[in-house]
């Protein structure tokens, strides 16, 4: 590979990377846009028009014990089944989530504890729904570079503990459901396999439209502090979050053509994060994508944050999309606010 102007560019490395198994968990209770109705002032129209949400997973902790790390756990085992590698193969799990199940331990290391495969590596990696896309452009570095050989990479969140499934909480509890997937990324002979362009960027001043603050100071206006009513309650402008992402969900994909010195058609599978099908089809739009290019499933999860990536490439990989020698872009953009992208050779 030649010498690229632009950062971000190739691996050029001895070592070549290839996506070796797959699988997701979702939990069992199906909230839909008929349950929310019953339970806030808003309409299956409004939800359906806005967002394309018809309904959402949502764990229940008490009675099935469903939570971060059971789900984490169940996708990671179904990835290493697909890719036949044992789980004490594995050398570094790496938990893309912002709902952990504690600030310590990082819940990666307890879900390394439970597929057996102490003393790997467990990193827990913090980037909101950009989490994933962060993970596997990390992953496959470490793997380009010849420092590990096997990685498994998680996409996990429980957003719906952060909810108010009432009127004052309505324009986010809609939006996010749970669940969880997962990869097994593998070094490889051909060394053309891998990551051949990616970004990861985040713009901190533009904080304050998502956050979940856990204080009183934790407000982006001085003068008016938080209500501890509102601890560990998602607070979100909506408006502003859709109009970062219309705009920047575009030029994130021309940014990696770019990068790639490619053409949109010259990508086979556009592999983005679920936040809202409207930010999905203008993306489509502007650059000519036919539907099957980019696959939308938001109407059946909703936004499941740093699950949503592998969700939707679990799907493709179901219905038999995924080939070798395919070049497949993974989107993500969100909180912090963050956006990146991982271009791969398979
Ligand atoms: N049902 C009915 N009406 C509602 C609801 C609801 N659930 N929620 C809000 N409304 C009302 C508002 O009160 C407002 O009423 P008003 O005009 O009388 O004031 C009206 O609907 C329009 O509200 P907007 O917020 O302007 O609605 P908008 O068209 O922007 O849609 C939405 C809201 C769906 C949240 C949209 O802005 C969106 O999808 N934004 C992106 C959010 C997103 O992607 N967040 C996740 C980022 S990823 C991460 O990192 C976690």
């Amino acid at each position: 590979m030649t010498q690229s102007r632009y950062r971000g560019v190739g691996h050029g490395s001895m070592h070549g990377v290839r996506i070796a198994g797959s699988g997701v968990a979702l939990p069992e209770r199906r909230l839909t846009n008929a349950d929310l109705e019953a339970m806030m002032d808003t309409s299956d129209e409004w939800i359906t028009q806005r967002t394309g949400i018809r309904e959402r997973r949502m764990i229940d902790r008490e009675n099935r014990g469903e939570c971060t790390l059971t789900l984490s756990v169940n996708a990671v085992q179904t990835a290493l089944k697909s890719a036949s590698i044992r789980a004490k193969d594995v050398e570094l799990v790496v938990l893309a989530t912002m709902t952990p199940e504690m600030p310590c331990p990082q819940t990666s290391s307890r879900v390394v504890d439970l597929i057996g495969a102490t003393p790997a590596g467990g990193w827990d990696l913090t980037a909101a729904c950009c989490g994933f896309v962060f993970g596997l452009n990390s992953a496959a570095a470490m793997i380009h570079a010849g420092m590990y050989k096997t990685i498994a990479l998680i996409g996990a969140d429980t957003l719906t503990k952060h909810m108010e499934y009432n009127d004052h909480g309505r324009a986010s509890a809609i939006l996010f459901g749970d669940g969880a997937g997962a990869i097994v990324l593998t070094a490889d002979t051909d060394t053309s396999k891998g990551v051949i362009a990616q970004s990861m960027h985040s713009d901190g001043g533009q904080w304050e439209h998502l956050y979940i603050p856990e204080h009183v100071t934790d407000s982006p206006d001085a003068s008016t502090p938080v209500d501890p009513s509102q601890f560990d309650k998602l607070v979100m402008n909506g408006r502003a979050v859709f109009k970062f992402a219309v705009t920047t969900f575009s030029n994130l994909i021309a940014e990696t053509l770019d990068k790639a010195g490619m053409n949109p058609e010259d990508v086979d599978h556009y592999v983005c994060h679920q936040s809202n099908a409207r930010i999905l089809e203008s993306s489509r739009e502007r650059f000519g994508l036919p539907q099957e290019k980019l696959h939308v499933n938001i109407d059946r999860f909703g936004n499941t944050v740093a699950a949503s990536v592998p969700i939707v490439y679990q799907e493709l990989v179901d219905a038999g999309k995924i080939h070798e020698g395919q070049r497949v872009m993974f989107l993500g953009f969100g909180g912090g606010l963050t956006w990146g992208s991982s271009l791969w050779q398979m």
